[in-house]
């Protein structure tokens, strides 16, 4: 089935590699719609993509009711479901793990670990009822290795990467497809803040000498695999962990 016929759901769309995805997919010819609580900044993306074939829906994806309408809007609006990217996510301040507070703790894996799950939950039976459809989930290097930022991003990113697993084995059957994607550094907004040129700030120059490419990678580098992986040409691509870091964690 080719683009002009999916649907496309992406959260974390008013941003960063969301932003780049939900613009990739549009450019393919997906229908997409756009899901961030920046209401602003995701009617500016959602603007510029294809009139009739693009919708903006602020929600939060770590409360139940504004996903579960989310996703019923998008439906009701463009008649199914096929692509899932749960793009949205924030960062802890990589406290130590003994110091952390318990609030950021439930927020970070609720935004980053519960959003995802709540998404795909009510998203399944849609891409079901198609006879199957892609799910892909932005983890991190933070996924699968310890050093890309404190306990609670570091959990919720694992527990993204077990959470593709277990989706991927238990529709596989059915014509659903999961796979997570884990980025090393890439300049967004997400870390703006330490790239501001600052003497006392080596964060920038850190992340350049971890990885043997030399430089930060670019959404719009991660938005290719993100389609990629939510098209027809990775039809026997699930389950699978896709790291995209300029070579982070061959080090
Ligand atoms: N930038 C990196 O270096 C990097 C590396 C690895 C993984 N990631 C992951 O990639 C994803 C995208 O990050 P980015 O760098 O593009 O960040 P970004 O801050 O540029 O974009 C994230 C978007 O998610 C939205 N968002 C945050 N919380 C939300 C919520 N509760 N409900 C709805 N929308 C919400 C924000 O409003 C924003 O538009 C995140 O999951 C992040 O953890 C980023």
């Amino acid at each position: 089935m080719g683009w002009e016929n999916k649907v496309a759901l992406v959260t974390g769309a008013g941003s960063g590699m969301g932003r780049a995805s939900a613009r990739e997919l549009a450019a393919r010819g997906a229908t997409v719609v756009g899901l961030d609580y920046r209401e602003d900044a995701l009617e500016e993306v959602v603007r510029e993509l294809p009139s009739g074939r693009a919708m903006a829906v602020t929600a939060d994806v770590s409360d139940v009711e504004q996903v579960e309408e989310a996703v019923a809007r998008a439906v009701k609006e463009f008649g199914r479901l096929d692509v899932v990217c749960n793009i949205a996510g924030i960062v802890d301040d990589a406290t130590p793990t003994h110091e952390v507070p318990l609030d950021q703790w439930h927020r970070v894996v609720a935004v980053d670990l519960t959003g995802p799950f709540l998404v795909i939950r009510s998203a399944l039976p849609y891409l079901l009822a198609n006879g199957g459809g892609s799910i892909v989930n932005m983890a991190s290097s933070a996924g699968l290795f310890a050093a890309g930022g404190g306990s609670p991003y570091t959990a919720a990113k694992h527990g993204l990467v077990g959470l593709t697993r277990r989706v991927a084995l238990e529709y596989g059957g059915r014509g659903v497809r999961a796979n997570a994607i884990c980025p090393g550094y890439i300049a967004t907004e997400l870390n703006a803040a330490y790239r501001t040129p600052d003497p006392g700030n080596d964060f920038v120059a850190q992340a350049v000498a971890a990885t043997p490419a030399g430089r930060w990678g670019t959404p719009e580098e991660v938005a290719q695999l993100v389609a990629f992986l939510a098209g027809d040409e990775s039809r026997f691509v699930t389950g699978a962990v896709h790291t995209i870091d300029g070579g982070l964690l061959i080090r």
